[in-house]
């Protein structure tokens, strides 16, 4: 594991606040450096990132909306939208696809949709979405592409955007090590990655969905990188687990996905939690 040594400068200078919010222009009340108060509506706001960002806008006095299946909202018939969006300035768009594969190229796309022309009748001023760092060089897995395609028609859409690529999240290396795994080993991939707590990806979309529409995109990522074969090791060490990793290449859901494509370049904004002391206490 190793600090990719072109970011070290980017160090994100304040995770989890909002108070430094540029406004969002033509927003009554968003005064610029000053807490503003406002409704955003977070789609799949009960996930693992949802939750989260819920809790954080809540916390720093937003209404936050929380919509999803079990709030009565649906993204794919619409059902619930445009109730859920009455009045929000702000849609935050964190659902997930319930799988991975061929059909979640429909889930993105179909959800996408629904959501921009709810959120151009609600009058919505700010769309945001969650997205992967790296997403559009990795066309091979349908996931990735389902990713893709949802960035494409957010950018082409009526609304200004932002777009937050995040790493992967720490609380997905176990389904990545499971994966791949039987009795006595797993097998795993060199591929880097710069892995990051959904605690701060939380953190990075409220700061995003809080300020100006970036009309672009906002890459974040862990401080640290590995190879995933390494990252497969430190998880096992921590959690106790005395079976061996294999370095295979053609393992896994990023069996054959070059090197680098799934680290982020220069300009990202690094999160300070690292791996290792996170899976200390995640157990
Ligand atoms: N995993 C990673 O490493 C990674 C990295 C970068 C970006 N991302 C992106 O991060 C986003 C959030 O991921 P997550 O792990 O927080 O997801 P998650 O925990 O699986 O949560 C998904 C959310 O979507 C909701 N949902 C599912 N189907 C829906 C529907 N038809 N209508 C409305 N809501 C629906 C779920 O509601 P219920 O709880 O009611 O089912 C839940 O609130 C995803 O878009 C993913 O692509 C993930």
């Amino acid at each position: 594991m190793r600090a990719n040594p072109d970011q070290r400068n980017k160090r994100y200078p304040s995770w989890g606040c909002v108070l430094d919010n540029p406004g969002v222009p033509g927003v009554p009340g968003s005064t610029p450096g000053k807490v503003r108060t406002m409704k955003l509506t977070v789609i799949g706001g009960t996930g693992l990132i949802g939750s989260q960002v819920v809790q954080k806008l809540t916390a720093a006095g937003h209404e936050a909306v929380p919509a999803a299946p079990s709030t009565g909202v649906d993204v794919i018939t619409g059902k619930g939208l445009d109730q859920a969006l009455e009045g929000a300035v702000v849609e935050i768009n964190l659902a997930n696809s319930p799988t991975f594969d061929e059909a979640s190229l429909d889930f993105f796309g179909t959800s996408m949709n629904n959501l921009l022309a709810a959120g151009e009748r609600a009058g919505v001023r700010h769309q945001v979405i969650l997205s992967i760092v790296g997403v559009d060089q990795v066309p091979e897995l349908d996931y990735y592409r389902a990713k893709t395609l949802q960035e494409d028609l957010l950018r082409h859409g009526p609304t200004p955007y932002s777009i937050v690529r995040a790493t992967q999240f720490f609380e997905f290396m176990n389904t990545l090590v499971s994966e791949t795994s039987d009795d006595t080993t797993v097998r795993l991939p060199a591929t880097r990655l710069q892995p990051i707590a959904a605690a701060d990806v939380a953190a990075a979309v409220v700061e995003v969905s809080t300020g100006a529409p970036l009309q672009g995109i906002r890459n974040v990522a862990g401080p640290d990188v590995f190879p995933l074969d390494e990252l497969g090791r430190v998880t096992l060490a921590a959690q106790q687990d005395k079976r061996t990793v294999i370095t295979d290449d053609q393992a896994g859901m990023f069996a054959g996905v070059a090197s680098d494509v799934l680290t982020p370049g220069p300009d990202a904004h690094l999160a300070p939690t690292h791996y290792q002391d996170w899976i200390q206490t995640a157990g």
